[in-house]
């Protein structure tokens, strides 16, 4: 098998789920605006697609009664890598509400998020959904397509094909029939296609019902990527056991429909020296004398935040010596608060903080402080860099850009001590961190005990071989990896080369 067929590319389409900003209504003046997303895929990914002239493809975050309504331009104050991207690049994918509501809620977040999470008995599956799920993919492919028209056109044929870039569970479908109707119209493109979450082992996958159409979708591109090994060695198996491909583990290729398929680790990273730079001109937020235990997470079941609770609990249980001395800082970030799961995992933290709490605080101390919303990037920044110790330990989790952002904010001396589980893709490289696995309650509170009494020479020693992989391997590198995977010429050693 040969993959070897790098080639030029022009322009850069991206297709994701969600745009690089939400829309929102303005309540009194009824008109639309642009609210910027602050994450690293967009910070690193934006730009790239503003230089090279090139689109956007995603859910505008609203329903909009007539589709046609104009997405504004960026506010002139909007500093955000998406404030270049006009209105003219930015293509919003609309659907029927409830087709919509059960694509999203139903088919992305109530089965292929708990099944790809290895978390089978919390996933549902139903036709309903996955026909829906089908239907708002194919709408993507076609938003796809047309865009790739105009890219086709405005570039002209002596350019380099555009390279358009699927993400996600949410569209593992749509990568397939943007390649056929691509070819029906002879238009040039390559295709690469990124998940951001775990991809599981065959046991695992076999168990939805539409398997096969899920490979043969994500395989209509030329290379696919996932965060670690481990998930590319779990889809080079899925294809030989459920298609019957023929497959190359050792260079990870998979032969399909007559076209061999690059299978790629791809682990993304963080804008590191944005964290680093926020953590310098950030103020202090806590004004607490205690150490601090940090968890920062969207609120989903996949992070581990009842085990890491209870852990805490057996810390103060098993070494008393750390009751009015330590708090843990839980931020828990509102999230998919449609879907029933998240509801009643809203609830049992709820109640677990209270039991905690209500067991251990004294007249000067809480054991637990418990924020549940958004915080700002400053505070964010500043919390991280101010906590003694930061627990990362999802049940599952396709990377966890957490463990990275809490080391590149760990500017002060002596450093604090990153504790990460093993099932996280983070915990896979983050070597120097303590690993810690979630579900053993009793050795989870130790980890947290070595933590809080580690030597200040050994925490310095982990946090710089942390913090040095982290700044190379940052989210710009993540990007040009990928670019270069695809053969592309948009970025060459750093350089800029668009034809
Ligand atoms: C994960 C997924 C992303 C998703 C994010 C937030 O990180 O990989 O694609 O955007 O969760 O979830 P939401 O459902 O709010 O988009």
């Amino acid at each position: 098998m040969d993959a070897d067929n790098a080639e030029a590319t022009g322009s850069l389409i991206v297709v994701s789920n969600r745009l690089p900003f939400v829309l929102k209504r303005d309540e009194k003046t009824k008109q639309l605006q642009r609210k910027a997303s602050p994450g690293g895929l967009v910070t690193a990914v934006a730009p790239v697609v503003v230089r090279g002239k090139g689109y956007w493809v995603g859910w505008p975050g609203i329903h909009l009664e007539d589709p046609n309504e104009a997405i504004p331009e960026s506010d002139p104050s909007d500093r955000t890598p998406t404030a270049g991207l006009l209105s003219d690049k930015v293509v919003a994918v609309h659907a029927d509400p409830a087709v919509f509501d059960s694509y999203y809620n139903g088919c992305c977040n109530n089965t292929f998020w708990p099944l790809f999470h290895s978390m089978p008995d919390r996933a549902s599956f139903s036709a309903e959904h996955w026909k829906n799920y089908y239907t708002v993919n194919k709408e993507f492919a076609q938003k796809t397509l047309a865009a790739l028209e105009k890219v086709s056109k405005e570039q002209g044929p002596d350019a380099g094909p555009p390279l358009v870039w699927v993400h996600d569970y949410h569209l593992m479908l749509a990568s397939n029939w943007i390649r056929q109707s691509a070819e029906e119209l002879n238009l040039r493109c390559k295709l690469g296609f990124f998940l951001h979450i775990p991809f599981p082992p065959w046991d695992i996958f076999r168990l939805f019902p539409w398997s096969d159409e899920v490979l043969q979708g994500m395989l209509g591109c030329d290379m696919v990527g996932f965060h670690i090994e481990d998930y590319c060695l779990n889809f080079v198996d899925c294809c030989q056991r459920r298609l019957g491909c023929r497959v190359d583990r050792k260079n990870m290729l998979v032969e399909h429909g007559g076209r061999t398929v690059r299978v790629r680790p791809l682990p993304i990273g963080i804008p590191f020296d944005r964290f680093v730079q926020l953590a310098q001109s950030a103020p202090k937020v806590i004004s607490s004398s205690t150490k601090i235990v940090l968890g920062v997470d969207r609120l989903d079941y996949t992070k581990g935040l009842v085990h890491r609770l209870k852990a805490f609990e057996m810390l103060l249980e098993k070494h008393p010596e750390h009751r009015e001395k330590v708090t843990l800082l839980q931020i828990s970030v509102p999230s998919r608060t449609d879907v029933k799961e998240y509801q009643e995992l809203k609830e049992e933290m709820d109640q677990l903080v209270g039991r905690i709490n209500g067991r251990f605080t004294t007249p000067n101390w809480s054991p637990i402080r418990y924020i549940y919303g958004c915080v700002s990037q400053d505070e964010l920044a500043a919390f991280y860099r101010d906590a003694a110790v930061a627990l990362v330990t999802p049940l599952r989790d396709g990377m966890n850009l957490v463990a990275k952002e809490f080391v590149a904010c760990q500017i002060n001396e002596p450093p604090g001590v990153l504790i990460v589980s093993p099932f996280a893709g983070a915990g896979e490289m983050m070597h120097e961190a303590l690993i810690c696995n979630p579900y053993e309650i009793g050795a989870a509170a130790e980890v947290i005990h070595r933590a809080l009494t580690m030597p200040e020479d050994e925490r310095q020693l982990r946090m710089n071989y942390l913090r040095r992989r982290e700044k190379i391997n940052d989210v710009n590198c993540w990007m040009k990896s990928f670019l270069k995977a695809m053969g592309s010429l948009i970025y060459e050693d750093g350089e800029e080369t668009l034809p």
